[in-house]
């Protein structure tokens, strides 16, 4: 018997040290200062971001660390714990987004250079190139936003050394001037790194609150803090990273992503969250593809709703979290048959822990690998652990790790 494997979280102390010394390290200065942004978990609410529904996520404790200061030009100069021996060198002046001269080859550092040329094009600049040195904790790949992390963690030293005033703190962010830095990350990751993804995660990791869920509207992208405390009620929220290949940029996000388009399209709405009648729709639609794909998107929506109405009513206790259970386990059945953005281990992941005795079980984020999550009572969550990771072991897959989910605070500068 294998031992079951922790992916514990750093404090923010030691984030933060981690990413001060790799800048000290590498630049020969002290760093201004270090901001830092969470990977998230969706609870529910699926690939329906970018067809105008809710989701409804947490921030994780795990975070991206940026150390950051700014310059007197417009060069950017990134380091990183991964690359450690080169520093990327970048030019605000000259950079642009996928596809054309300027494109970004490095991945990681779109993400970085990507959000100050989002926020020069969105009126806020020119802004000052800077030197950065990035340490992450959010396991990469993995479904659980490492990319908007750093994103965030970005958008939130730029708006510091910048003074562009729109983030507040962590502990009283200013809501308004947030949407203006997720439509900044958004922007970076749409448009320089080339991954066409919605508002989901950019959102959860600026707006999210400790101790909350976010009930994120993506028709206007408004937001509700609803109180998440399953610790209260003897539940916990266990992560399986299946650590199966997760990426979003090769295709199959952007291809549901069209046939969602071209299926509004034919229905004559704007957003698939107007569609009223989904029989109908699927008659319209002719095709199953189309009218399957609708039908995640609608039913997805649904139970969204549900859910947050359930957590509005009180604690998960009693019949409540039978219900929340079943919600989860229909959202990832939706996910897998009518979607198709499962893959086997998720569908293993999610099998075993509902045979372990969990609640309910699903894929999180955008699927084809990455994560699952269990809602599952605190004095069970060792034995679906094991019951994931045998069933791995059986089939002789590498072993998953586990995080044990607990609402973390947003993007900013922790003091
Ligand atoms: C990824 C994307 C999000 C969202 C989810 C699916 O995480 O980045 O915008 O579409 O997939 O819900």
């Amino acid at each position: 018997m294998t031992a079951l494997v922790w992916a514990d979280a750093a404090t923010p102390e030691e984030g933060a040290e981690q990413a001060a010394a790799l800048f000290r390290e590498t630049f020969d200065y002290e760093p201004r200062g270090v901001w830092s942004a969470p990977g998230r978990v969706n609870i529910i609410g699926e690939h329906v971001d970018y067809n105008g529904g809710p989701c409804l996520p947490i921030a994780l404790p795990h975070r991206a660390f940026v150390a950051l200061s700014p310059r007197a030009d417009r060069m950017v100069r990134l380091v990183s714990t991964q690359t450690r021996a080169a520093v990327d060198v970048l030019d605000l002046d000259t950079l642009g987004p996928k596809g054309t001269p300027g494109e970004v080859t490095n991945h990681w550092t779109a993400y970085l250079a990507g959000v100050a040329w989002a926020l020069d094009r969105a009126g806020y600049g020119p802004l000052r190139g800077f030197d950065a040195a990035l340490w992450s904790c959010v396991p990469l790949g993995a479904g659980l936003s490492s990319s908007a992390a750093l994103e965030c963690a970005t958008a939130v030293a730029l708006d510091e050394v910048c003074s562009l005033g729109l983030a507040g703190t962590v502990e009283a962010p200013d809501d308004e001037g947030r949407k203006v830095l997720v439509e900044a990350a958004q922007a970076a990751e749409n448009q320089i790194a080339g991954a066409n993804t919605g508002g989901l995660d950019q959102t959860a990791s600026l707006r999210c609150r400790e101790g909350h869920a976010l009930a994120l509207d993506c028709r206007d992208m408004s937001t509700r803090q609803v109180p998440f405390d399953l610790g209260a009620v003897g539940l916990e929220l266990l992560v399986i990273d299946t650590r199966a290949k997760h990426s979003l940029a090769d295709g199959q996000y952007g291809s549901r992503r069209a046939d969602c388009e071209e299926s509004a399209r034919i229905l004559g709405v704007d957003q698939l969250v107007d569609v009223e009648d989904v029989d109908e729709a699927s008659a319209a639609l002719g095709g199953e593809r189309l009218a399957a794909r609708t039908r995640h998107v609608v039913s997805e929506i649904a139970r969204t709703r549900a859910f947050i109405e359930l957590l509005d009513e009180g604690p998960l206790e009693g019949v409540r979290v039978a219900v929340a259970g079943a919600l989860m386990n229909d959202s990832h059945d939706s996910l897998r048959d009518d979607y198709e953005v499962s893959c086997e281990e998720l569908d293993v992941a999610v099998e075993a822990a509902r045979a372990a005795g969990a609640y309910g079980a699903r894929m999180t984020g955008g699927g084809f690998g990455g994560s699952a999550i269990a809602l599952v009572s605190a004095d069970a969550v060792l034995g679906v652990a094991r019951a994931v990771a045998d069933a791995y072991e059986a089939r002789g897959w590498q072993a998953p790790h586990f995080i044990r989910a607990l609402p973390g605070a947003p993007a900013g500068r922790l003091s």
